[in-house]
């Protein structure tokens, strides 16, 4: 069976007060055992979040470069990370990709990042003009396809999906149970073509777009969705329910 998991991205959010604020939160909450979380802060915050924060909750960068260390004005080595005790990486936002990443960077990184034994958070997801063309499967296959060139069988045991509708990032729009539990299946059977049926049957892909505690019930109840990467919520105290909502 796969494991629930419940990410929060914190995105570009967050002042010192307002840091130690969420981890006095999270320390203090009560966490299902049967659930993995992990949280990702700004890069800026990470290393006082990896040593306050309980040690039952991992923690992961936002985004991680494709290299070690060199002359990379502004990235972060997957090196930097390990050596703070971050274990792991979201990579392939669409916040990210939006500037221009192309998908065979976004796997550049997740590979580098597997390599030095982080795991992670690999995202994907179509635009509105996708979704209303009835073309999803043709724009995220390909964001799928690049990982799974790039992954080796034993790289996927330390992956998890991410499908992240932008239309549903940020605009309260979550995408129904239905549309969701159609999606992760579309992506697990075609992951199933592409790395086998081993990696599809064991790799969780998680839902992520305007997830609250009041949808994640609904959306966890479908077989496909293995959890969440939750954004706005996961800087309030009901992200502590979408961590519990599995029970
Ligand atoms: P929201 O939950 O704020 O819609 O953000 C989702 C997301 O982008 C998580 O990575």
């Amino acid at each position: 069976a796969r494991k629930f998991f419940v990410g929060g991205n914190w995105k570009c959010n967050g002042s010192v007060q307002q840091v130690n604020d969420l981890v006095s939160m999270l320390n203090q909450s009560t966490l299902s055992t049967d659930t993995e979380v992990v949280v990702c802060p700004s890069q800026v915050y990470i290393q006082g979040v990896a040593e306050k924060l309980r040690k039952d909750v991992g923690v992961g960068a936002q985004d991680v470069w494709t290299q070690g260390n060199g002359a990379f004005t502004g990235e972060t080595s997957a090196d930097m990370l390990s050596d703070m005790g971050v274990g792991w990486a979201v990579v392939g936002h669409s916040e990210r990709r939006g500037k221009g990443e192309p998908d065979a960077e976004v796997a550049a990184k997740a590979k580098y990042a597997l390599d030095k034994g982080l795991k992670v958070i690999a995202c994907c997801g179509e635009p509105l003009e996708s979704r209303e063309a009835g073309t999803t499967n043709e724009f995220v296959f390909p964001q799928i396809k690049a990982y799974a060139d790039a992954f080796t069988k034993e790289d996927w045991k330390n992956v998890v999906i991410a499908y992240e509708p932008i239309w549903a990032i940020g605009t309260g729009l979550t995408a129904t149970p239905e549309q969701a539990q159609d999606t992760h299946a579309d992506i697990r059977k075609y992951l199933g073509e592409i790395a086998g049926a081993e990696v599809a049957e064991e790799t969780r892909i998680l839902y992520g777009g305007s997830a609250t505690a009041a949808t994640a019930g609904g959306l966890s109840a479908k077989e496909d969705i293995d959890g969440f990467l939750v954004g706005g919520a996961s800087l309030k105290p009901e992200f502590a329910d979408i961590v519990n909502c599995n029970g």
